[in-house]
C-alpha cells in the first residue's frame, strides 16, 4: 500500500468519536491529530481511540502549524466552524466540515473563498445525502419528471427530541433546531432541486419547549429556537415552505412535498411511515387519467437510512478520503451549501426582527 492519508480532528466532542469510529475501518488512512481548545480534551480522545501516535493540542492552529496533514474534519461547534476550516484552507489542508455550515451567511461566504484561494476541498457533512431512498427522490426529481417545481415543502419534526450539550447554547451553536436539524430538511427539499437562488424569507422561530422545565430540564439556560416556520422565495417562482420542531405535540409538522406541473412527489412523515416501503408517492398524470404509485425501496433492510455495511455516515467520510486521493472535487461542496447556509441566516434574521428579510447572495458565485 502507499502512502496513507494523514487525517486531523478539530473539535474532539461528540460527533468526533462518530467521525474516527469511521476513519478507523479505512486501511488507507492513519488519524495523526487532533486539537480541542478544552486542555486535555483532545489528548484523552486520542488514547480512548488508542492512537499513541497522534498528536494532541489544545488549539486548531497549534495542529496545523505542527503536523502534516493532507485533511481535516471540522467538529467543533457551529459558531467556530468558521475560523478553524478557514485556518486549515489557508495552510493548504482540504477540509470536511460538520453541518450546519457555519453560523452566518457572511462565515460560510468566507469559507468558500478560503477554499477557492487554496484550491482544497471545502465539504460539507450531511450524511443523509448517502442515504439510498434519498438518492432516488433526487434522480427523479432530477430527471424532469415533475416538469417545473414550483412548490416545496419540508415536513417531519421530533415530538421530544431537544438535544443537550452545546446544541442549546446560543454562543455555541448560534442556531437551536434550526441549526441542528433544520438544515437537514432545507438540503433535502433544495439540494434535489440545484438550490435555486434565494431572494427573500419571513420567519418565525419559537422556545416554547426549551424553556418550559416540563420539557426541558436546563429551561433557564436554552437560549436557542426549538421551533421555526419559514416562507422562502426563490429565484424562478419557486416558493419553499419551511417548519421543523425539536418538540411538538403533534407526531410530525406534514408531509415533504415537491409540487411540478406534471407530477409530485410526497414524503409522508409521522410515526406510522418512518420504514413503510409506502412512505414516498409518486403523483403523476397519464394520458389524461390521474396516477398515484410508491417509490419502493431496492434495499430490503433499512432501506430509508442505509445498511450496516454502507451506512451514510461512513459514507461521507470515505467519499472525503477519496475526493483527496483521487483529486475530486468536494463530495457536498461549500459552493452549494452556502445557499443552505444564505436561508438558515436569513430565517435567523427575519424570526429576530419580526419581519420579512431579503437575503444577499455573495456577489463571487
Ligand atoms: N452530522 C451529524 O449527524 C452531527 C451530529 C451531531 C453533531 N453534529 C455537528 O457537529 C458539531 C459538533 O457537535 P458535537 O455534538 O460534537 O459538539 P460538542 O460540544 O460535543 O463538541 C464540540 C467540541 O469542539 C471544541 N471546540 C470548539 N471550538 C473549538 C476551536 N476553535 N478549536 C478546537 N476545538 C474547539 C469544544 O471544546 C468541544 O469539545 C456541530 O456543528 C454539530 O451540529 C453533526
Amino acid at each position: 500500500m502507499g502512502k496513507k492519508l494523514r487525517i486531523g480532528i478539530i473539535g474532539t466532542g461528540g460527533i468526533a468519536g462518530v467521525h474516527m469510529k469511521a476513519y478507523k475501518q479505512f486501511d488507507d488512512v492513519e488519524i495523526v491529530g487532533g486539537a480541542d481548545i478544552v486542555p486535555g480534551k483532545a489528548k484523552a480522545f486520542l488514547e480512548q481511540w488508542e492512537l499513541p501516535e497522534a498528536k494532541a493540542f489544545n488549539s486548531a492552529e497549534q495542529l496545523i502549524k505542527n503536523v502534516e496533514m493532507d485533511g481535516v474534519t471540522v467538529c467543533t461547534y457551529n459558531t467556530t466552524h468558521a475560523e478553524c476550516v478557514i485556518a486549515a484552507l489557508e495552510a493548504g489542508i482540504h477540509v470536511q466540515c460538520e453541518k450546519p455550515m457555519s453560523f452566518t451567511l457572511q462565515e460560510a461566504a468566507d469559507m468558500v473563498k478560503a477554499s477557492r484561494k487554496a484550491g482544497k476541498i471545502l465539504t460539507i457533512g450531511f450524511q443523509p445525502r448517502y442515504s439510498y431512498m434519498r438518492k432516488k427522490v433526487d434522480d427523479i426529481i432530477a430527471s424532469g419528471a415533475l416538469g417545473k417545481i414550483y412548490y416545496i415543502q419540508s415536513g417531519g419534526g421530533r415530538r421530544r427530541g431537544i438535544p443537550a450539550g452545546t446544541f442549546v447554547d446560543g454562543k455555541k451553536a448560534g442556531y437551536g433546531c434550526l441549526g441542528d436539524i433544520g438544515c437537514y430538511s432545507i438540503d433535502q427539499c433544495l439540494h434535489a432541486v440545484k438550490y435555486p437562488k434565494p431572494l427573500t424569507v419571513s420567519a418565525i422561530a419559537t422556545d416554547y419547549f426549551g424553556k418550559n422545565p416540563k420539557y426541558w430540564e436546563d429551561a433557564e439556560s436554552f437560549d436557542v429556537d426549538d421551533f421555526s416556520v419559514a416562507l422562502v422565495r426563490m429565484e424562478g417562482d419557486v416558493t419553499f415552505v419551511f417548519k421543523q420542531a425539536w418538540a411538538m405535540h403533534a407526531d410530525s409538522l406534514g408531509d415533504t412535498l415537491w409540487l411540478g406541473t406534471e407530477g409530485g412527489i410526497k414524503i409522508v412523515n409521522g410515526f406510522d411511515y418512518a420504514n413503510k416501503p409506502s412512505r414516498v408517492m409518486l403523483f403523476t398524470d397519464v394520458n389524461g387519467q390521474q396516477v398515484d404509485s410508491y417509490v419502493l425501496p431496492s434495499h430490503p433492510f433499512n432501506a430509508y437510512e442505509g445498511t450496516q455495511e454502507n451506512d451514510p455516515f461512513t459514507a461521507k467520510v470515505r467519499d472525503f478520503c477519496d475526493a483527496i486521493i483521487h483529486g475530486r472535487p468536494a463530495p457536498i461542496p461549500g459552493e452549494e451549501i452556502i445557499y443552505n447556509q444564505a436561508i438558515c441566516d436569513g430565517i435567523y434574521r427575519s424570526a429576530k426582527l419580526k419581519r420579512e428579510v431579503e437575503i444577499e447572495m455573495p456577489s463571487f458565485l
